[in-house]
């Protein structure tokens, strides 16, 4: 009874806090997106089916907000990139570029003015703060929580948690309540809950900028071999950090609102050495 409190307690919280952020960030014209079809963003929200092999694709998506003045604010111009399943991929560019919109777009919190896009479902998105989504008292708890919407046993939800910690490396710490948590290990728990709910896309948001070097090798370690070992799961992951390319299958460079570049990771570390040098001058690596 005490659980089933919580989880609603929690339930409710976040959807509080998911409407409050939808309408902050769009003024309230924010809609989720439904995955495994694509929606054309012209503002009514067509809905039309979108075959396709990858587990992100974007076609030509714009997003623009009102400005203050009444007219428009361009924040995303005609953006195309498709990951595949089982790959990691990096995105990246300057503060402001529009990495986080981007993102919001494809986890279904913001919707494109134009340009249709596809994200395999289920999909997650782990946000940048660790202590902004791990909430239940114990980390097996933790994991299990988002398991309640589905009809499973008790067996059936222990095999998930444990495989899914397993995944991410914390079935060790399974029993540890979470406030004893380092901030890595806190992001590693909430990785594990999206994996738990067969989670087949991956959004993350600067999961390493709170982290120290120790911890963000931690996480995106787990990302890694989550991607890799199931090649079913794909994950976008937004980085300042460059160093961070050397496990990714390939990258995203944006610039003032346009991908200028994306490709594997050779081809990206080419680019930005010879066109953004004052990119890669300007983030402390
Ligand atoms: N609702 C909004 N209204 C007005 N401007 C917005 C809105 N949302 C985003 N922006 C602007 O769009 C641009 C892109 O923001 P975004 O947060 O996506 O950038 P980012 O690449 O994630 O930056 P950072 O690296 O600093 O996290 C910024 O200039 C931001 O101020
Ligand atoms: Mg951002």
């Amino acid at each position: 009874m005490v659980g089933l409190v919580k989880r609603w307690l929690r339930r409710g919280f976040l959807q509080l806090m998911s409407a409050a952020f939808l309408s902050i960030q769009a003024g309230g014209a924010a809609l989720a997106l439904s995955n495994g079809v694509c929606r054309r963003g012209n503002g009514s929200g067509r809905v039309h089916d979108y075959p396709t092999g990858a587990a992100v694709e974007v076609r030509h998506l714009s997003f623009s907000v009102a400005s203050k003045r009444g007219g428009v604010l361009p924040i995303l111009k005609d953006c195309s990139f498709r990951v595949p399943p089982g790959q990691l991929w990096m995105l990246l560019g300057p503060n402001g570029c529009g990495k986080s919109t981007l993102l919001k777009i494809l986890a279904g919190l913001l919707k494109p003015t134009e340009g249709t896009l596809h994200v395999t479902r289920p999909k997650s998105f782990v946000f940048q703060n660790p202590d902004h989504q791990v909430v239940m008292p114990t980390v097996e708890a933790d994991v299990a929580f988002g398991l309640g919407k589905f009809d499973l046993t008790l067996d059936e939800v222990r095999s998930r948690v444990s495989k899914a910690l397993e995944a991410v490396g914390m079935l060790k710490y399974s029993q540890r309540p979470i406030h004893t948590l380092s901030g890595g290990q806190k992001q590693r728990v909430a990785i594990a809950g999206a994996l738990a709910e067969a989670c087949k896309v991956l959004l993350l948001d600067e999961l390493t900028t709170f982290l120290d070097e120790h911890d963000q090798l931690g996480v995106i370690d787990a990302v890694k071999s989550c991607v890799s070992c199931t090649r079913e799961v794909a994950a976008l992951w937004v980085t300042h950090r460059l160093e961070e390319l050397k496990y990714a299958d390939g990258a995203i460079y944006m610039e003032d609102g346009r991908i200028l570049k994306h490709g594997d990771v050779p081809s990206i570390i080419d680019f930005l050495k010879k066109h953004q040098a004052r990119y890669i001058e300007s983030i402390d690596i």
